[in-house]
């Protein structure tokens, strides 16, 4: 069979959804603020690392870099996603970060830029950067608006020297996707809050070798499509998109239709990701609990899929789809998490967000009072969880400091499994 012609998307559904709940394997231990900062000067939030385009973490004369949406450590933590800046960051040890600068002096598209994927091609002149981001907002509009595309940088490179590490070069900024309106909504289509068609996410397939760029979108659903319950449900209809390069070449890319679908559940299946492990296909997202349709009980969260290939069936793990999420406590104290495989191990990064704060019933953090956002904002990444897993189970095993990125030949201290086995003996 044709990929084009794959059949039903996989959904998950008002029933998985459901079952969602907290418990011991799910719940990460609660945050304190770190002693240091990523950087003082700057919030940060949405980060992801510098990949090779087997997605493995790109390691350039000993250092591994991310990237990260960055605003000014001074303005109001709401306000932050108006001027969303991307920033690159790099480390030795993958503990220390140094702060690189902005990736783009100008010529970027949209008005601010919002999360992507950073793809390291060693060979290109000087080792080249493939760089995929959200355009999001009209270039030429005066008021701030909300149109996502994607976008694409090449041009740029990656020099080392003894004082650390540079990426410049002369960018060249081009949209290379937006949404057609039948398998991805446009923005004229969307019924209840604001379309998505953003977060890039660039992978090739193990299996196949084939290049794909994933995003996050919705399904379009007209009014009275009976496709819920109730109509009200049908504007909660997050997808999981993806883009194919029929030639390979990483920047070319056509709309397949979505990989899974979330419609009448949830209108925001952000960053989606994969990992492949032993040809089991791992896909995961962030979403809020604000994005749940009515009647469901969702939670600020990290959740996965899994399938047997890429455009397969894909299943909820555990039964109904929650990885990781924040305590009760805390219900908002990280955000916007990125797997990556370790090996025995799967480490979660995220963002430290609003802690110390827990009104379920003012679940928009950005309504707080202006005192109360710069107090109880983390912006600056949270402690890396540690998961272990089985099949489609997972289950918190450790945690790691704020902002420490092991790579795959740096060993981890014991788990609290193994810890225990030990005082078991
Ligand atoms: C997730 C997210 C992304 C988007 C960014 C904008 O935290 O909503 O989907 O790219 O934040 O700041």
């Amino acid at each position: 069979m044709s990929e084009e012609f794959a059949g039903d998307t996989p959904a998950w559904t008002r029933d998985h959804a459901a079952g969602l709940h907290r418990d011991d394997s799910n719940v990460a231990p609660i945050i304190y603020p770190p002693d240091e900062r990523l950087d003082d000067g700057l919030h940060i939030w949405d980060t992801w690392l510098l990949r090779n385009r087997d997605g493995s973490i790109a390691e350039i004369d000993g250092r591994r870099v991310i990237f990260a949406l960055t605003s000014p450590s001074d303005l109001l933590p709401g306000k932050r996603h108006d001027v969303a800046t991307i920033r690159y960051f790099y480390s030795t040890d993958g503990e220390n970060w140094t702060t690189g600068g902005r990736v783009f002096d100008d010529g970027t598209l949209g008005q601010r830029q919002w999360a992507g994927s950073a793809m390291y091609d060693p060979d290109g002149d000087d080792g080249e950067v493939y760089f995929y981001y959200t355009a999001a907002g009209e270039d030429d509009a005066e008021e701030l608006t909300y149109t996502q595309r994607i976008a694409l940088a090449t041009g740029g490179t990656v020099h080392t020297d003894e004082s650390g590490l540079r990426i410049d070069g002369t960018w060249d900024h081009r949209v290379i996707l937006t949404p057609d309106g039948d398998w991805y909504e446009r923005e004229a289509q969307s019924r209840g809050m604001i379309y998505t068609f953003r977060d890039p996410w660039f992978f090739e397939d193990p299996q196949s070798g084939e290049t794909y760029l994933l995003f996050e979108a919705n399904t379009p659903v007209p009014e009275g499509a009976g496709e819920c319950g109730d109509s009200v449900w049908e504007e909660f209809n997050g997808s999981i998109g993806i883009a194919h390069s029929p030639s390979g070449d990483p920047t070319e890319f056509e709309l397949r239709p979505p990989l899974l679908d979330s419609v009448c559940v949830n209108q925001e299946l952000e960053r989606p990701h994969l990992v492949v492990r032993d040809g089991t296909y791992y896909l995961f997202i962030s979403s809020h609990v604000h994005t749940f349709a009515p009647g469901l009980e969702g939670y600020d969260a990290l959740y996965g899929f899994v399938a047997d290939d890429l455009r397969g069936d894909y299943e909820p793990l555990n039964d109904h789809g929650m990885v990781l999420t924040n305590p009760e406590n805390a219900p908002f104290q990280a955000y916007s998490w990125l797997v990556y495989d370790h090996g025995d191990e799967l480490l979660v990064t995220s963002f430290f967000n609003y802690f110390d704060y827990n009104r379920p019933n003012l679940d928009d953090v950005s309504l707080l009072p202006p005192d109360e956002q710069m107090r109880r904002f983390g912006g600056t990444l949270a402690p890396t969880v540690r998961l272990g897993l089985d099949g489609d189970r997972t289950g918190l095993v450790g945690t790691l400091d704020h902002g420490h990125l092991p790579l795959r030949r740096e060993s981890l201290p014991p788990s609290w499994w193994d810890q225990a086995d030990r005082e078991g003996d």
